[in-house]
């Protein structure tokens, strides 16, 4: 079965109102293959989806970046609790300045349920991003929870995990750590070798049909020079990029048409 490709831009936590009009006017404007051959997911910081929604084009799609693991409900004090805990014991080194945007970007982006972004019309979400894992030492327990959860409300997600029953509505993502952000990216022979790994554990963990049709994508430090040669490795079924998501236009674009 044949794998159509993914391009997923992760802006991560940025951008303002003005930058992210401007991001989503040049992918508006932008040639790429049509949605049958390339698809295209673009994953906003939770305060700009619905704006995204509003003004992106109706062939490109919308990702989270995290979703809660459980339905919303009367326990909003345990989870900013919860949080505020886990970021203490991740920044316990840290300066204090960095410890309380941490704590105030996490409440933000913590308490969005898989149910909103199902009523908002987002049909992707990312989870177990690696940062999340060293940040908030999500767990892959944890993370696998979250993803089944997500899978149960119907969302797609893309995701690292270990506790998936049904596999039609997962992307995974490879993303070697040392590659994220440092403009160093994995080698084609590198990304094909652990993309080839992880295909040959879904045949003999799974099954032959899940480890031919599900999408391995590779993140870090994807841009419009290195993708061409990453892309026509045979395992490699798409990209999560990050910075060169949002610096404008051209790099994302050539991303994207590659
Ligand atoms: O989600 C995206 C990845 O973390 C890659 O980020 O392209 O900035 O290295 P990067």
């Amino acid at each position: 079965m044949g794998r159509k490709f993914l391009v997923g831009g992760n802006w991560k936590c940025n951008g303002t109102t003005e930058e992210v009009k401007k991001i989503v006017t040049t992918l508006n404007e932008a040639e790429v293959p049509p949605e049958d051959v390339v698809e295209v997911v673009v994953s906003p910081p939770f305060v700009f989806l619905t704006l995204v929604k509003s003004l992106l084009r109706s062939d490109f799609h919308i990702a989270a970046q995290n979703c809660w693991v459980r339905k919303g409900g009367a326990f909003t004090g345990e989870v900013r609790l919860n949080i505020v805990n886990q970021t203490y014991i991740a920044v316990e080194f840290w300066s204090k300045l960095r410890e309380f945007h941490i704590v105030m970007a996490l409440l933000v982006m913590t308490l969005i349920l898989a149910e909103m972004l199902v009523n908002l019309g987002i049909p992707y979400v990312i989870l177990g991003h690696s940062e999340r894992r060293l940040l908030l030492r999500e767990s892959n327990d944890f993370v696998g929870d979250k993803v089944a959860y997500a899978l149960s409300q119907g969302l797609k997600v893309i995701a690292c995990v270990d506790r998936i029953s049904d596999w039609t509505n997962v992307v995974v993502a490879y993303e070697p750590v040392w590659a994220i952000g440092t403009g160093k990216v994995a080698t084609p022979t590198q990304a094909q070798e652990v993309h080839s790994v992880l295909r040959k554990w879904l045949h003999a963990n799974v099954s032959a049909e899940v480890a031919a049709s599900t999408r391995i994508i590779y993140g870090g430090s994807v841009n419009g020079a290195n993708c061409r040669e990453l892309a026509a490795q045979p395992d490699v079924d798409g990209f999560l990029v990050g910075g060169a998501s949002l610096k404008g236009c051209h790099k994302t674009t050539k991303v994207f048409q590659a």
